[in-house]
């Protein structure tokens, strides 16, 4: 295949007439008595899907792990451990709350975080875990949740890129005292901007609804108990979450059709590892990635703008957190380290053709020679 005349990008969202019906509806209809009917819809709709009692519709999965974090009660002194390999946002929450972010290595095969150097890592001084469900692919949440419980930890799910993805037969975010999604609009569901914070307990959901609402007392109107947070999602975003997770088997069959024709492209090259997934594990991959085996950041930085000349964008696995000027690092996180120089993410989105993945797919072969 030529080269395409446009930078084929890492992501895209998928959107249709079912999409834009419900988002018509609620711009058109959806104010004065009516203001919150697809809220209701969209939170009921993605407890069921996750099989959990609550969800809190949020303007970010941010928002919602801050929330997370404030109705736990974790504050100043308190350690929180957190992947290495994550975006800044699991461990800037940690931040918002005056707790200190415990920087921990992932697994390999997963990328996620390894249960054996997390426990490792528990001082008296940590009060909780925030595995996070890296690329779609799930965390090891049986044996995280366990640990946990044996150290009296709070469990809180980073499932920002994981809608769908399961574990031991259970859904990513029905495991944590926690969990929180993201709909930001690379992800594999789209809301613009926005989030979900899901939990199993009444009594969590309970302090939630007075802290998501800056501390209102629900019986008393415009009577604040106390300093919440506001990190609410629009009725409006709410109906596009609902077509979205409507159509949820759809994308995620997509992301994981991606990533399984690049893994048959490309799975014959030595020279790398393609993104796949663990026993017992659903990965959604909602970003396909390869691992360059050896590279140091320098050649993956060469390969990734070789790929930009054939117009292949891709973007680098994450920087480990504590190699970057706002984190310490306290321990050597080997895997963290390895995948933070070599890893590249490779274009994944719902807009992608079977041809695109091909050209990606040629190019990377044609890159590494
Ligand atoms: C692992 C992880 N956590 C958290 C977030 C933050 O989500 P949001 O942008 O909705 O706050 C992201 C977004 O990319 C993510 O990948």
């Amino acid at each position: 295949m030529a080269t395409p005349s446009e930078m084929i990008l890492t992501a895209g969202p998928s959107i249709t007439e079912h999409e834009i019906a419900y988002v018509t509806d609620a711009v058109t209809h959806g104010w004065n008595r009516e203001w919150n009917g697809y809220l209701k819809r969209f939170e009921a709709a993605f407890a069921a899907y996750i099989g959990v009692r609550h969800a809190f519709a949020t303007s970010s999965c941010t928002g919602a792990m801050h929330m997370a974090l404030k109705a736990l009660g974790i504050g100043p002194g308190d350690e929180v451990i957190v992947p290495e390999t994550t975006w800044i946002a699991t461990a800037a929450s940690v931040t918002y709350v005056g707790a200190t972010p415990v920087l921990c290595d992932v697994a390999e095969g997963s990328w996620c975080l390894d249960p054996a150097a997390f426990e490792a890592m528990i001082t008296e001084r940590t009060k909780a875990v925030m595995p996070v469900h890296l690329y779609g692919h799930p965390a090891a949440m049986p044996q995280i949740v366990e640990i946990a419980r044996r150290h009296g930890l709070f469990v809180i799910e980073d499932a920002a890129p994981a809608v769908g993805a399961e574990v031991a037969g259970r859904r990513a975010g029905s495991f944590g005292d926690l969990a929180a999604f993201s709909f930001q609009g690379a992800k594999v569901m789209v809301t613009g901007e926005g989030g979900m914070l899901v939990t199993n307990s009444d009594d969590l959901a309970e302090r939630l609804t007075r802290i998501g609402d800056q501390g209102r007392d629900p019986k008393k109107p415009l009577w604040n108990t106390e300093i919440g947070l506001k990190y609410k999602m629009s009725n409006i975003q709410a109906a596009l979450g609902l077509a979205q997770l409507e159509r949820i088997e759809i994308l995620v069959e997509r992301k994981r059709e991606i990533n399984a024709r690049y893994a048959a492209n490309l799975g014959d090259l030595n020279s790398i590892a393609v993104s796949g997934e663990l026993p017992g594990c659903r990965s959604i991959h909602w970003m396909s990635s390869i691992e360059v085996k050896g590279a140091d950041a320098a050649r993956r930085d060469a390969i990734m703008a070789a790929l930009r000349t054939r117009n292949v964008d891709s973007r680098p696995v994450f920087y480990p957190l504590s190699s970057m000027p706002p984190f310490e690092r306290r321990a050597e996180n080997p895997v963290a380290y390895r995948i933070g120089h070599s890893a590249i993410n490779l274009p994944s989105g719902h807009n992608l053709t079977d041809d695109q993945i091909d050209h990606v797919s040629e190019s990377v072969r044609a890159v590494l020679g």
